[in-house]
């Protein structure tokens, strides 16, 4: 470290922060954010529109994404199923890798950034928060949006996607032995994006 690019890893399970505070870092510090889980849901969309994941994760166009389509609750479900394959993840390693070198400073969201993509990480954050938080938080921000959710629906989901995501066999979601987790059950979003701010200073000036 020093030298060459900063790399800031944050993972954690659904509708936890990680997006906030990713935006938020690498808007304080200058960096590029890179929201990986838009690759998979990118993937999952398309198998939802009839094409095969792997083939799909091979010709995948990071520059064409629809953000508003890949943000609902059936295209997230695609994603997680699409993410247990380790063919889908191992076509969309490299694109995540070139990412971080690219930059001076990246910041990386998604569920194996700290674990898998970028093990050399300088902050590695994983970002959680109750069930029931969560869910209430993403059916806040859906049901602002106009979508026609239910809590009770929003935590189904959350759940069922968690569940897969930590249980494969390919990078499953946990935090990697080095990461600071960071646990906004009872934090506002405020709070914890100072926090994560701090930990990205206090590792700058340490070189
Ligand atoms: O972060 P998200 O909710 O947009 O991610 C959608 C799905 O993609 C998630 O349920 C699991 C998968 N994913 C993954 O397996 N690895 C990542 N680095 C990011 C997302």
């Amino acid at each position: 470290s020093g030298t060459g690019p900063f790399t800031v890893a944050i993972d954690g399970p659904a509708a936890a922060g990680k997006g906030t505070i990713s935006r938020a870092v690498a808007a304080e510090f200058g960096f590029a954010h890179l929201d990986t889980g838009l690759l998979y849901r990118a993937v999952g969309a398309a198998t939802l529109a009839g094409e095969e994941a792997v083939a799909a994760a091979r010709a995948l166009d990071p520059a064409g994404f629809d953000e508003a389509l890949l943000r609902t609750g059936p295209v997230a479900q695609a994603a997680s199923r699409v993410a247990a394959m380790p063919e889908v993840r191992a076509a969309l390693v490299d694109f995540q890798r070139a990412f971080a070198r690219r930059h001076g400073g990246a910041v990386l969201d998604g569920r194996d950034i700290g674990t898998v993509i970028c093990p050399e990480a300088e902050v590695k954050l994983f970002v959680t928060a109750s069930d029931e938080v969560r869910a209430r938080r993403r059916f806040l921000e859906l049901s602002g949006k106009g979508h026609d959710v239910t809590e009770a629906g929003v935590l189904e989901d959350l759940r069922a996607r968690d569940a897969r995501d930590a249980g494969r066999d390919a990078a499953p979601l946990r935090p990697a032995d080095d990461a600071v987790t960071l646990d906004t059950t009872r934090m506002d979003i405020g709070s914890a994006v100072a926090e994560a701010v701090a930990r990205v200073a206090a590792r700058r000036r340490a070189g």
